[in-house]
């Protein structure tokens, strides 16, 4: 495939927030993940050195807290001060220790070097609760909760600038989801509450493509609101068909902005595009056990209920095939950098997410090398390209149907102040190698190119504790001559930098 570059022909410039991250107090997320005072490899403050020095090759822009459905029925109070107790978390249905609460948060943001953006109760919680947590991480010394604060160790203020709304409080899952309606006067005094106590926050609220759960929500809030959050989670089905989880989740590329593309569009219609941004906060493949309080309700035991998250755990079902996957979202994200604003991928730790902790130390699952190209070899600006002849490859998706997607996945960027241009290439065949022949100006002629790939033996490589298949591997390719042409090996996620 040919693809022709112009570095005079800006997309956008992407907000490095689409780099973010997202940690929920579920399964070992944070107890026995980031936080875990009883490891020999955890600080004083008990958090996880290993996963600090990780987090921080990243540079993490940003990272969202503490849930997810967690907090629809999270009182804040409980998780901070000296005498807290344990509760019971109704969404997961686990004893919440409180050990880690604000204060311990703020302290993993300072260490990972990120900015903290937490998600507020609105389902359990009300305006004043949320408003009074705003108080807490942000008033420098008027009122209860900063002196609170200050009494608690921390005597200048957090200055949270990034608060969320609630989280998907439109589904059915969620501690006190909320109607349309209730949900617009909910977000609308919740936002008022919190503005009075810090104008300069950003706020966000929770979406969902659906048009007039949207509508209702922008209509009442859209001038209280900086941000409108979408979450995206895309099923792996493993049971019910034979379509390899590569050949699924390739398919489920086309199409990978649909979301999107109706937010900004109804941001568009009612002239919100330049005063709403795109919160993408949670994103990621999913293929572990969301249990739905209804399966509860219908009569399964506790272990039943519990046991399946450790399968969440195993490193074996996170793939080259999640690298790839996140790579073309990633793609995805940056074409759309003029109205998303940020992102999350979904989780940091544990679960389905980009590290690992084990007792002898932590895993770097493939999406964590994706992140670590994309974070630190792409430049700023986003470029269109044109590309010539796509190879079009066929893939199963999970009913079975076969679909059509382009072989390679193509984004380009420059930067603002360097004379340099980074190619991401998702290469999405299993088992063919594609060239991609790369047109740039004659004045880039001479220059050097480069190659980071990431890779694994297969499509189904993954990392373990003691067993390390996936990784990246830089090479030269010498001067940029007109024609250039690039191999793209099988399943693998790579950067072409000529500089
Ligand atoms: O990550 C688990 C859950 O997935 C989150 O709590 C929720 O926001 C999403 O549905």
């Amino acid at each position: 495939m040919k693809t022709t570059i112009n570095v005079h022909r800006v997309i956008g410039i992407r907000d490095r927030m689409l780099y973010g991250q997202f940690l929920e107090h579920f399964h070992r997320q944070i107890y026995g993940g980031v936080f875990d005072p009883g490891s020999p490899l955890a600080n004083a403050d008990g958090l996880r050195e290993d996963v600090i020095e990780a987090v921080r090759k990243l540079n993490v822009p940003i990272m969202r807290w503490p849930g997810g459905c967690f907090v629809s029925s999270y009182h804040w109070l409980d998780g901070v001060g000296a005498d807290r107790e344990p509760t019971f978390d109704k969404t997961w249905r686990v004893e919440e220790p409180n050990t880690f609460g604000t204060d311990e948060y703020i302290k993993l943001c300072k260490a990972f070097g990120c900015e903290p953006y937490i998600c507020t109760n609105a389902g359990t919680g009300t305006a004043e609760e949320m408003s009074d947590w705003v108080e807490y991480c942000n008033l420098a010394g008027k009122g209860r909760y900063a002196k609170m604060r200050a009494a608690n160790g921390n005597a200048q203020p957090f200055n949270v600038k990034y608060w969320s709304i609630g989280n998907e409080n439109w589904g059915s899952w969620e501690i006190g989801a909320k109607t349309r309606e209730e949900w617009g006067h909910l977000v609308r005094e919740s936002a008022k509450m919190i503005k009075h106590v810090d104008p300069t926050v950003e706020l966000s609220a929770a979406a969902l493509p659906d048009i007039d759960w949207n509508l209702n929500l922008l209509r009442n809030c859209g001038d209280y609101l900086d941000w409108i959050s979408i979450h995206q989670y895309w099923d792996v089905i493993h049971e019910t068909n034979n379509a390899s989880k590569f050949n699924q989740v390739m398919a489920m590329t086309a199409g990978l902005d649909a979301n999107i593309v109706k937010v900004r569009g109804l941001l568009e219609a009612l002239g919100l595009q330049n005063t709403i941004r795109i919160a993408f906060d949670e994103w990621n493949l999913r293929e572990w056990y969301h249990p739905k309080a209804v399966t509860v309700e219908q009569g399964i035991t506790e272990d039943e209920y519990l046991t399946p998250r450790n399968g969440n755990d195993i490193n074996s079902l996170y793939t080259m095939a999640d690298a790839v996957f996140s790579a073309s979202v990633l793609n995805m994200l940056h074409r759309n950098c003029d109205a998303v604003g940020m992102a999350c991928f979904s989780p940091l730790v544990n679960t389905r997410g980009c590290i690992f902790t084990h007792p002898k130390g932590i895993v770097l699952r493939p999406t964590y090398f994706v992140f670590d190209l994309y974070a630190n070899h792409l430049g700023d600006t986003v470029l269109d390209t044109w590309n010539d002849g796509d190879d079009m490859i066929a893939v199963e998706d999970t009913q079975g149907r076969s679909t059509m997607v382009p072989a390679l996945d193509v984004l380009a960027t420059t930067w603002a102040d360097r004379h340099a241009i980074a190619i991401a290439v998702a290469s999405r065949d299993k088992t063919n190698p594609h060239s991609l022949q790369l047109a740039v100006d004659d004045a880039w002629i001479g220059k050097t190119v480069t190659v980071y790939t990431l890779n694994g033996s297969s499509e189904e490589s993954f990392n373990d504790i003691d067993h390390t298949e996936v990784g990246v591997v830089q090479h030269k390719l010498g001067e940029y001559k007109p024609g250039l042409s690039v191999r793209m090996e099988p399943h693998s996620v790579n950067i072409v930098e000529i500089a």
